[in-house]
């Protein structure tokens, strides 16, 4: 199911690393123009080759990130938890969708479209270096890997 979410307090909000230094006001106005989604334990969020339209944030709940290996078989990426985003290499690429992201549970998810998303990242430096600090953490993994 999916319904707006002007009516999430920024106390929520502010609990997601991408969104901790931003102000009330700014956190209502992307509440606003956000949907809140809440999936049941296996759907697919985000499916790989999907194209890319917006950036999801879990609120509650846990996901894996998935990929197939050459002979089919499931790779997982990464897990999930509360205050984590995913979708975000689509919108800063325009490519597909890179991997799977299945809810290991019931979970609230918060959907900012990319319009909001590119205003939220040109308006706030603090939000793009999160989302840098993000990208930068899991090349690390993939570099031990
Ligand atoms: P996107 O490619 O838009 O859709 C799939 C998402 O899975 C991707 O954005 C990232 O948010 C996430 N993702 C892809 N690869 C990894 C990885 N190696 N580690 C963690 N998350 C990933």
């Amino acid at each position: 199911s999916s319904t707006p979410a002007a009516s999430l307090s920024p106390f929520v909000l502010r609990r997601v690393n991408l969104f901790s230094r931003l102000t009330d006001e700014e956190l209502s106005r992307i509440a606003r123009n956000a949907q809140r989604r809440s999936v049941t334990r296996g759907t697919v969020v985000v499916r790989s080759g999907d194209p890319t339209d917006s950036l999801y944030i879990l609120l509650t709940g846990s996901a894996k990130v998935t990929n197939t290996d050459d002979e089919g078989r499931e790779v997982i990426l990464s897990l999930l938890a509360p205050g984590d985003f995913f979708g975000e290499m689509g919108l800063i690429d325009g490519s597909p969708r890179s991997a799977d992201v299945v809810a290991l549970e019931s979970c609230e998810l918060l959907q900012i479209s990319q319009p909001e998303f590119q205003r939220c990242i040109v308006d706030h430096f603090d939000v793009a270096l999160s989302l840098m600090r993000g990208l930068v953490q899991r090349l690390r993994v993939a570099d031990r890997k």
